[in-house]
């Protein structure tokens, strides 16, 4: 297992790895690797659009160095489990409407000091704002048809000025109907009159399917300019 570019992910041949901070436990049934003292856990982009974006190019450098970190969708912690594993100094805080995937959610944070997860609706940030306070990263993965102004209204509320974030954006909740690049188009300008910049957007095929990974800067002080500027292929 070797080191890589991320503090905190290595690689062996093509599978990326993080260092399991719960030994000998498994959170959805992940290969685990023991090399040494060091137990590592398997990161599948099947299961994970942070893994995939991780193999298909790679993941922005701020995530590894973020302190507090707002995830919004956590489901049963996929993801949260292995940015759990990177940021051991880090603060997790985990948003998830859904009572059934909240309890995995819950059981996970009791294993792990870094997680907290919060029963709400991603939609109305007012009500854990208060509880969550300033972060450095924003990660978003909810499958609704307003997925840029959730992103927008959630960097208002918690996102420190030149802060950054990933929207993992699911085109069909959007529409079944316009196509994959116009819907991509429309939520980059968007972003754009929150201030929100794309820096870099990736397709997650073949991992997920018609789904883009949106890298993006908080430039706070540019709310409501024009949607123009373009961001460049990489994160
Ligand atoms: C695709 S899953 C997330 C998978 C997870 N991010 C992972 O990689 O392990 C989407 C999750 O978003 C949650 N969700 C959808 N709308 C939401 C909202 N408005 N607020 C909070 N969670 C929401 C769903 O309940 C579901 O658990």
């Amino acid at each position: 297992v070797d080191a890589t570019r991320w503090p905190g992910i290595f690689r062996r041949g093509r599978d990326f790895f993080t260092v399991n901070a719960d030994p000998g436990h498994r959170v959805y049934g992940e290969d685990l690797v023991r090399e040494g003292e060091t137990e590592y856990r398997r990161w599948d982009p099947w299961r994970s659009k942070l893994a995939a974006l991780l193999v298909l190019g790679g993941i922005p450098a701020e995530i590894p160095a973020a302190r507090k970190l707002l995830y919004l969708g956590g489901a049963h912690g996929t993801t949260v489990s292995h940015l759990a594993d990177l940021l051991p100094e880090g603060r997790l805080h985990v948003v998830e409407k859904s009572p059934a995937s909240f309890a995995p959610l819950l059981h996970l944070s009791e294993r792990r000091a870094n997680v907290f997860p919060l029963l709400a609706d991603a939609q109305l940030p007012e009500r854990y704002r208060a509880r969550v306070g300033q972060v450095d990263f924003l990660y978003q993965d909810v499958a609704q048809r307003n997925q840029g102004g959730i992103f927008a209204e959630n960097a208002r509320a918690a996102l420190q000025p030149g802060g950054r974030g990933l929207l993992m954006l699911k085109v069909r909740s959007v529409t079944q109907s316009r196509p994959v690049r116009s819907v991509v188009a429309e939520t980059r300008a968007e972003l754009a009159r929150h201030g929100l910049e794309v820096v870099g957007s990736r397709e997650l095929a073949p991992f997920s399917r018609e789904h883009w990974a949106l890298s993006v800067r908080f430039n706070a002080g540019d709310a409501h300019r024009s949607a123009s500027g373009s961001g460049g292929p990489g994160m």
